[in-house]
């Protein structure tokens, strides 16, 4: 960058200097030829009719500004004393009038000079010239001073190519030094932020770049800490039931010491511990399946896959009325084995609140299913969390559970692109409503 910064600047500046010499250097060259030409048509004017030989200045030693002298078409007319100023076929021809006035460089008595040829009377010529060593020494004054701005352009244009990239390349650079150190430590926690001192400036491409990168690097690091808090709640919820388990399992142990009632209550314990964390690992597979790739979507028929969802729940809580009402038959895209554990969880959560005999409602419309208890319901307070992770409310805490069902049937509503709400059913109790796309929308 520092190169190419430089290599521009001094471009230009070789460039403006070299434009500046050729334009200085036609203009003296014009002046020059300007004051040919007056010089010219004075002598002219002095020496009206004047015989060929040389008429005016000292063009010997070129004391004075110019010198001329007039040269006829036949050499035969040329004067005895010689002639100062080269003459040429080209100056006779201007004499016969063969010819266009024109210039030429010469050098007399060792001095660079500029000569008029030009017609003067019939079969003569007028021959002028002026020295034009001022000229080129003024032309080679400018083309030093122009080099040495040339050259001083060059040195600025590196200083300068260097400090646009080094400005410019800043915040390059603390991207890279945040990524390495990200790789490094594998801590995700690193922000490039805002170049120093400049927080409130207008973003340019590469401010915007980091930006962008400290967003990205938001996002990995709330996944990361989800995933580490999913780890630790996780582990957290199994040292309970596990726990548990130890203790009837060394109850068990010493078995013969048990009344056969204690007996069945120890095992009775264990198998329902055993349930629970199965159902938590369970849960936890589902959960983390969320980073998996998803599995081939088909058409399913949602009606059958709640009839037989709601048969298993039957079996499972056989002292709950289920009742179902169809009005639609919704065909959603979807993996039937994920759909099947979604309902699962809202019904088995209504079964597990409902008080005895009470009958848990299942409505299946066109586009949405919904599922009701006439259980406590959700106080309002717990409404907005119900769906995270491990979330039990206060009241629920005496029953089993592990806090993932609703997290696990919302993530699975999400992929399938349907929502999932639970609302403080009227009249009391809880309703949960899953409302599917309608075909339009786009499935993920
Ligand atoms: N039908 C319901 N009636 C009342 N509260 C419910 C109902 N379903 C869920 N909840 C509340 O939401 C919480 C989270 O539910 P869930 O994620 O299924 O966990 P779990 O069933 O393991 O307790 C429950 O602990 C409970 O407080
Ligand atoms: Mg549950």
């Amino acid at each position: 960058m520092a190169l190419a910064a430089t290599a521009a600047v001094a471009v230009v500046a070789v460039g403006m200097s070299l434009a500046a010499f050729l334009i200085v250097r036609a203009q003296l060259n014009d002046q020059l030829q300007l004051n040919l030409t007056q010089y010219a048509r004075l002598v002219a004017q002095r020496n009206q009719g004047a015989g060929p030989g040389v008429i005016a200045g000292e063009c010997r030693f070129l004391a004075a500004p110019g010198c001329a002298q007039v040269v006829p078409a036949d050499p035969r007319d040329d004067p005895e004393d010689p002639y100062v100023l080269p003459v040429t076929d080209a100056a006779r021809a201007v004499a016969a009038g063969r010819r266009a006035p024109y210039y030429t460089d010469v050098t007399v008595d060792g001095h660079p000079a500029r000569m008029l040829t030009t017609d003067f009377a019939r079969g003569r010529a007028l021959q002028v010239a002026l020295r034009s060593d001022t000229v080129e020494r003024g032309v080679a004054q400018v083309a030093r001073l122009l080099a040495l701005a040339a050259a001083a352009g060059v040195v600025t244009a590196g200083f300068l190519g260097s400090w646009v990239a080094r400005t410019g390349l800043a915040p390059v650079a603390r991207l890279t030094a945040t990524a390495e150190q990200i790789a490094a430590t594998r801590d995700p926690r690193h922000r490039i932020g805002p170049p120093p001192g400049r927080e409130g400036a207008p973003k340019d491409e590469i401010a915007r770049l980091a930006a962008s990168f400290d967003v990205m690097l938001d996002e990995l690091e709330k996944s990361v800490t989800a995933r580490r808090r999913l780890v630790a709640d996780a582990s957290h919820e199994l040292r309970t039931p596990l726990t548990a388990l130890r203790t009837n399992a060394e109850l068990l142990a010493r078995a013969d010491r048990l009344s056969p009632s204690q007996r069945e209550r120890a095992s009775a314990a264990v198998r329902r511990l055993l349930r629970e964390v199965n159902g938590l690992v369970a849960d936890l597979i589902e959960l983390a399946r969320d980073e998996e790739p998803q599995p081939l979507l088909e058409q399913v028929a949602v009606a059958p896959l709640l009839d037989h969802t709601v048969a298993t729940a039957r079996d499972h809580w056989p002292g709950v009325p289920f009742d179902v009402r169809i009005t639609g038959a919704p065909v959603v895209p979807g993996v039937p084995a994920r759909l099947t554990r979604l309902v699962g969880n809202l019904l088995d959560n209504a079964a597990k609140f409902s008080p005895p005999g009470l009958p848990v409602e299942v409505g299946l419309g066109p586009y949405e299913l919904t599922v009701r208890d006439h259980g406590p319901g959700i106080a309002a307070e717990d409404l907005p969390y119900v769906f995270d992770r491990f979330y039990r409310a206060t009241t629920a805490r005496a029953l089993p559970g592990s806090g993932l069902g609703l997290a696990m049937a919302l993530q699975i509503a999400r992929a399938h692109g349907a929502t999932l709400t639970a609302e403080r059913a009227p009249g009391g109790g809880a309703l949960f409503r899953l409302t599917f796309p309608s075909d339009e929308e786009a499935v993920t």
